[in-house]
């Protein structure tokens, strides 16, 4: 039997040492190239914490039947980092760091997007049956959440002061 073509990267790597792509980062996220097992009988890609991101996961959550021209998201956290994955179909994600924005198609099942603490997100262009896969860095709480962009600009503001957190430019 011919063995799957394996190109997941080599046991004990760590995400944050794979090829973080220049041309897929911005407003301090970044796409992050996930291991891919290819196989005739269907791919396969797994997720770990602490492996495939830099954190522990504490949540896993998706988004599915998000009707034609809805948006989610639309807040930023205190803590939470999270990874976003479209596990199936595309949608896009906006992140706004109070400095920069940027936009993300995410159409691949074997890509991440890595979003730190303290990032404006907002989530649009969902296609026909996507689902949008989130692993988070800890469970919910609504205290967590700026819902208010003017609260979010002014606590991402306070946490640069206080080197807390990297200004746009550190993420490029
Ligand atoms: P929210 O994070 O505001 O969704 P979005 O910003 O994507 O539109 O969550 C919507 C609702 O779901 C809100 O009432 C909180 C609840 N919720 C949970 O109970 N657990 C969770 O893990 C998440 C993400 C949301």
């Amino acid at each position: 039997m011919t063995p799957p073509d394996r190109r997941s990267p080599s046991p004990g790597r760590r995400a944050t040492d794979w090829n973080p792509r220049p041309e897929g980062s911005g407003a301090g996220c970044r796409i992050v190239d996930l291991p891919r097992i290819t196989d005739p009988r269907g791919n396969l890609t797994s997720l770990e914490g602490g492996v495939h991101m830099p954190f522990d996961i504490a949540r896993v959550y998706y988004l599915y039947d998000v009707p034609g021209g809805e948006s989610r998201g639309g807040h930023g956290h205190r803590e939470l980092q999270q990874l976003i994955v479209a596990a199936a179909g595309s949608f896009d994600v906006v992140v706004d760091d109070g400095t920069e924005t940027a936009r993300f198609h995410l159409n691949r099942s074997y890509h991440g997007l890595l979003v730190p603490r303290l990032v404006w997100r907002e989530l649009g262009n969902f296609s026909s049956g996507s689902v949008c896969l989130v692993l988070a860095s800890q469970v919910y709480a609504e205290d967590d959440y700026y819902r208010d962009y003017d609260d979010f600009r002014e606590a991402r503001r306070a946490a640069e002061a206080a080197g807390e957190v990297g200004g746009a430019a550190a993420a490029r």
